[in-house]
């Protein structure tokens, strides 16, 4: 049976291993997919043990996203721009860092959340390594006007200098703009808080999103539909990203529907 693992530390709270194991019974492919804590200090070993065992692919998540893109013996494209891997498969006796976490945001936003992204205005909170790990597929899919705004605003430059046509910001000096899409990508969600923008920004803003899910998105999204916003948590992100990595590994593309309205009901 070909195994695979989420990585991480804590991991046991991990949803992954129940996605895999309905796509994998959906697309009849043999797998299993169990989760893997690792010591903080062990990522390489532990990681390398699991390949040598004959394991086939691993999702990474925190802490370790960057320790993976690091160890990994080639990287995609993607990977590069965020400097962290959330997804490792051996191939040919390699191990392949990717990162499917932009991906995962484009199709759930695209495809589950009827956003689209061609052409409208977007603006990320945050430039740390969640907003490095999903820049990239978003400003793929052709936004008008992308705006990186973060606190440390020499963080949100130096993130946006790398792409062309990417404007920064300060929080405080966010351009007075109707955008089409907030992403917010900074790490307030995970200490429970709304992001650190003034409500004049989220009252000309269509649509919300945090990457973050469940009682950790609640106060950005509840602040974000009090403003006049549709808005939504990062648990579709969750389920494509998994979607898409299980695509890379197995050749086949899950449905996402019945899975993320189970988990959707699981969360609440
Ligand atoms: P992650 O991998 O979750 O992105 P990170 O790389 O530490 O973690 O980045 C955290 C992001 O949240 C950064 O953009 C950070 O802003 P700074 O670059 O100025 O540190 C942002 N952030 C965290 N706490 C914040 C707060 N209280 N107010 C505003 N931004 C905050």
């Amino acid at each position: 049976m070909d195994r695979y693992v989420v990585i991480g530390n804590p991991v046991s709270h991990s949803l992954s291993p129940a996605i895999h194991a309905r796509f994998a019974a959906a697309t009849g492919e043999a797998m299993e997919y169990a989760t893997l804590l690792v010591p903080l200090d062990r990522f390489e070993v532990d990681v390398k043990r699991f390949f040598d065992d004959g394991g086939k692919g691993a999702n990474v998540t925190l802490p370790f996203k960057v320790n993976a893109y690091r160890w990994a013996g080639t990287r995609s494209e993607r990977a590069r721009v965020a400097g962290a891997a959330n997804f490792l498969a051996m191939r040919a006796g390699v191990v392949e860092a990717d990162n499917t976490d932009g991906a995962g945001l484009v199709a759930d936003l695209t495809g589950n959340l009827g956003v689209a992204l061609k052409a409208k205005r977007v603006l990320m909170l945050g430039a740390g390594g969640a907003a490095r790990g999903v820049i990239a597929p978003l400003i793929a899919q052709g936004p008008a006007r992308i705006v990186i705004a973060n606190r440390t605003v020499l963080r949100a430059r130096e993130l946006a200098a790398r792409f062309e046509g990417v404007e920064a910001a300060a929080l405080d000096a966010i351009p007075a703009i109707d955008f089409d899409l907030i992403v917010n990508a900074t790490s307030t969600s995970t200490h429970g808080e709304a992001a650190p923008i003034p409500d004049r920004v989220l009252e000309r803003t269509a649509f919300a999103y945090d990457l973050a899910y469940g009682p950790s998105a609640k106060a950005f999204v509840e602040r974000a539909r009090g403003c006049g916003a549709r808005a939504s948590d990062g648990l579709g992100m969750l389920v494509e990203q998994a979607a898409e990595s299980f695509h890379l590994w197995r050749g086949k593309r899950p449905a996402t529907a019945a899975i993320l309205a189970e988990l959707r009901a699981r969360v609440a």
